[in-house]
């Protein structure tokens, strides 16, 4: 695209800046911002999101623009129930109040740190950080993002252990950049960016033996392995709870080989499946410990690895060895220490494995009561999802919840399973309604697809 005046771009950015401030939009604004962000997502961002849209949605153009809560409302002011939790950020809900006022007390006084001097948000994240975490782990690392997180996980499994090879399971997600998509296992993911890098061995998941195996087999050829990097419960995979001796095998067998344990619980910690952190149900503790996601609280984004002062050693010698200028500032700390206050003092965890108990029990009636369409319910707290026949069916349903005001979204690696993780703060009402829509378009979904017969209501 031809490049603009300055002026043009002063007066462009300036109407944008009068938008956010506006409270209240008149219909010509409101058409405005949808036609704009139509147009800029085709010629600046990527057309290829139009299509998508098009696939899961029944109106392609609606734009979010507010939200609270467990709902966000589109620019003409239509109210979504936020099943996505935006891939699991959410678990204090949207906006929650004492986050933002943690992030805006913060701004009035400093946004971003000096680099240079000790900012003391960092430190006491922590500090908090680590008496949060099972067993003893205790020095934190703060990243921008979840793919970060493991990114710095990997390094300094590298770093500790002095060997290059990794474990990770089948049907992983880690993230995109070139280490952590180099653990994430979808082919069409990481075809186009081979060779990633060296040392990296798939297994299926749930399969503790297997680990082992490979462990004994990299001893033989001199080829030792860093660390086995697993989600306690893998999310894009199809949100796959693994058998409940998995874990702790697993964990065993690393401690007997000297191999790291990295969990990565970017979308299962922050108590999305019904305690703080979801190896915390299996009584097993990593070495490494990966956040992000929902650790900001919805409002801002950071991350963290997370590990023991052992195993930290090798980052003390020099501090600079790792580093990224965004990671852990002063507004982004302010909003996670909110984040743990508020999941503790508003017991967000229990809640969720109560909530989860009695949404996972209406999914699987759902999906008993329209089995032509669904393969199964399964989940752990308000980690859950349903699987469908084919892509093409959970394409449907999608698509049905969207018209009925209801957000959900597949899963990254598995298009057939359709997640529900709303926000913690969901009320039992709001997940009683959307049960009852949800019935409402499998019913309508499964008859189009197999006519009358079982599974219609
Ligand atoms: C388990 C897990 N790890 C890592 C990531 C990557 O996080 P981000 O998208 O913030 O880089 C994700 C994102 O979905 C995830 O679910």
């Amino acid at each position: 695209m031809a490049q603009r005046a300055v002026s043009e771009i002063i007066a462009k950015s300036q109407r944008i800046l009068d938008m956010i401030a506006k409270e209240e939009l008149t219909p010509e604004e409101k058409k405005w911002i949808v036609e704009e962000t139509v147009r800029g997502f085709r010629d600046c961002v990527n057309p290829g999101f139009l299509e998508y849209r098009k696939s899961v949605s029944t109106d392609y153009t609606a734009v979010e623009w507010k939200d609270s809560g467990a709902t966000f409302e589109d620019v003409n002011g239509k109210v979504f129930i936020d099943c996505l939790g935006g891939y699991g950020i959410y678990n204090c809900g949207h906006r929650h109040p004492k986050v933002m006022k943690a992030v805006m007390d913060q701004l009035k006084r400093q946004a971003l740190h000096s680099q240079e001097l000790l900012d003391p948000l960092r430190a006491m994240l922590a500090d908090l950080l680590a008496d949060l975490t099972p067993g003893d782990l205790q020095y934190s690392f703060f990243t921008n993002s979840g793919t970060e997180s493991i990114e710095g996980a990997l390094k300094l499994a590298r770093l500790h252990t002095g060997r290059k090879g990794f474990i990770a399971a089948t049907r992983a997600f880690h993230g995109k950049s070139l280490g952590s998509l180099t653990g994430t296992s979808k082919a069409v993911f990481r075809r186009p960016y081979l060779p990633l890098i060296p040392g990296f061995h798939h297994v299926p998941f749930g399969d503790a033996d297997i680990i082992e195996k490979i462990i004994k087999a990299n001893e033989f050829i001199g080829e030792e392995i860093a660390a086995v990097i697993l989600e306690p419960i893998q999310g894009e995979g199809g949100v796959i709870v693994p058998p409940d001796d998995y874990l702790p095998a697993v964990r065993e067998i690393c401690s007997r080989h000297g191999v790291l344990l990295i969990l990565d619980e970017v979308q299962t910690g922050m108590g999305r499946t019904g305690k703080m952190f979801c190896c915390e149900h299996y009584g097993v503790v990593p070495d490494i410990l990966c956040l992000g996601k929902a650790f900001g609280g919805g409002v801002m984004p950071i991350g963290a690895f997370v590990s023991t002062a052992h195993i930290w050693q090798e980052m003390i010698p020099n501090p600079f060895l790792h580093t990224t200028t965004f990671g852990g500032n002063p507004i982004a700390c302010a909003a996670a220490i909110a984040a743990i206050n508020v999941i503790l003092e508003e017991r967000l965890a229990e809640r969720s494995a109560e909530l989860g108990a009695f949404f996972l029990d209406g999914l699987r009636t759902l999906a008993a009561r329209y089995d032509s369409i669904c393969v199964e319910a399964r989940g752990k707290g308000l980690m859950l999802g349903v699987e469908f026949i084919s892509d093409e069916a959970g394409y449907e349903v999608a698509k049905g919840l969207f018209e009925n005001g209801v957000l959900v979204a597949g899963t990254l690696v598995n298009a057939k399973t359709l997640r529900f993780e709303p926000p913690l703060t969901i009320s039992k009402s709001q997940i009683e309604t959307v049960l009852d829509i949800l019935e409402k378009v499998l019913n309508s979904v499964s008859k189009a697809r197999c006519g009358a017969g079982r599974g219609v209501a």
